[in-house]
């Protein structure tokens, strides 16, 4: 039995094309229930449903969301059909004034404002560690680099708040794609409204063919989920290399990192390495997306029903990944003495030995080739140490970190904006 059979009469799909055309929808069922609730109170204020109709739907709905994807069944062309099923001989009236094309926008609107809060609560999560760890950092001296050559001495601490900064914008993003998904599409029917006198509320949208055909929200999800997978990644990179014997800047700590089958001395990165392959595949979301809704003319078609796979993907890899990063920053050991080390290469210092001649009126350009000759000559004298040199660099340099640690506290702590 499909909900359409009196049209169709005794001919049913065949198989393949209804496992074919099946939703792979299990985890809207929930948000389904919540988004069928919201209609359900609207009928009963349209006149619709009566109080105890209204009570009994309520009353199923709870059970439904609670028992979840164990009563689904596989002849279920997807959730919406499913709890139409499962509300019984009440269910028989809950359609009035809806299509599952404004339904299932509404289910997956709540999914992903939903996705996307938890998505930016784990974000700052990762940022707070973060700070915490550059705190701590403040005047570990390392070299700062271009091009992955030594450039000029920063310190970890500075490092790790450039970090920071940029899981506040993913932050700052993921809330965005909440409120941007936070509207209602219901009473859009299936494109073009209902004759029966629905009530409207807030974050009603106001078009009914934008608002089945319209999946600019998961594109923002999917967006800044891309985002923080790219950021992920650069911070996996930088880990990978400081972990190597090569670099030796840090320890991995042994809960988060694995050793290898056959060779006894190894302990790898493997949280870093998945986190930058799944870069990939969040990358590849996005645009996926993107493709199938190009072209696609007004109003719904069932190519949206491809919409969800990919954001529920993102939404498990980045609660999984943004869970297992936070364990291995916390965890990282830096070692101190090998990031000074490295950082008192004094090369590193030619460019304050430049600025030092211009502070005494030398034009920047002179200096410059006078200092790269003494470089080339193998004459150049290091006007003081790295640590002097990070600390003589203010904001937005290196040099003043405990004050960057507690403005990036403040920011953290307020909440939405990036600054
Ligand atoms: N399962 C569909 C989706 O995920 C919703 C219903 C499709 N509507 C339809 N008329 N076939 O988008």
């Amino acid at each position: 039995m499909t909900l359409w059979s009196a049209r169709t009469g005794d001919t049913s799909v065949d198989p393949a094309v209804a496992g074919f055309l099946r939703a792979d929808d299990t985890e809207l069922l929930p948000y389904d229930c919540a988004g069928t609730r919201i209609h359900a109170e609207r009928l009963q204020l349209a006149g619709v449903l009566s109080d105890a109709e209204l009570s009994e739907i309520n009353a199923r709905l709870e059970e439904i969301a609670d028992a979840g994807a164990s009563l689904l069944e596989p002849t279920d062309e997807d959730v919406h059909s499913a709890i139409e099923r499962l509300l019984g001989p009440v269910g028989r009236k809950i359609h009035a004034g809806r299509s599952r094309n404004d339904q299932v926008v509404t289910a997956f609107r709540l999914y992903v404002e939903d996705a996307a809060r938890q998505a930016a609560a784990a974000t700052s999560q990762l940022a707070s560690t973060l700070v915490d760890r550059a705190d701590a950092e403040a005047d570990t001296v390392m070299p700062g680099y271009t091009h992955l050559q030594r450039a000029q001495p920063v310190t970890m601490g500075h490092h790790l708040l450039a970090w920071c900064e940029m899981l506040l914008r993913d932050r700052a993003r993921f809330e965005l794609a909440a409120e941007h998904a936070a509207r209602l599409p219901l009473g859009a029917g299936a494109l073009a409204g209902s004759t029966l006198p629905l009530p409207t509320s807030d974050g009603q949208l106001p078009n009914s063919l934008d608002a089945v055909a319209d999946r600019d929200f998961a594109l923002d999800y999917l967006y800044a989920a891309a985002c923080l997978f790219v950021h992920l990644s650069r911070m996996g990179e930088e880990i990978i290399l400081w972990v190597t014997s090569e670099f030796g800047f840090a320890r991995l700590p042994e809960h988060a990192a694995t050793g290898s089958s056959m060779m006894p001395q190894k302990l790898n990165p493997d949280v870093a390495e998945l986190t930058r392959a799944k870069a990939g595949a969040a990358i590849g979301r996005l645009t996926g997306l993107l493709a199938t809704l190009k072209a696609l003319p007004l109003a719904y078609n069932l190519d949206l029903q491809e919409d969800k796979p990919p954001v529920f993907a993102a939404r498990k890899d980045v609660s999984q990944a943004l869970a297992a990063f936070t364990v291995l920053v916390r965890g990282l050991e830096f070692d101190a003495e090998q990031l000074r080390a490295a950082a008192a290469d004094p090369l590193m210092l030619a460019t304050d030995a430049a600025e030092a001649l211009v502070a005494g009126g030398v034009p920047f350009r002179d200096a410059h080739e006078q200092v790269a000759g003494s470089v080339r000559d193998g004459s150049f004298a290091a006007p003081g140490d790295a640590e002097q040199s990070a600390a003589a660099r203010r904001a937005p340099g290196p040099g003043d970190v405990a004050a960057a640690v507690t403005a990036m506290r403040e920011r953290l702590a307020r909440g939405t904006t990036t600054s």
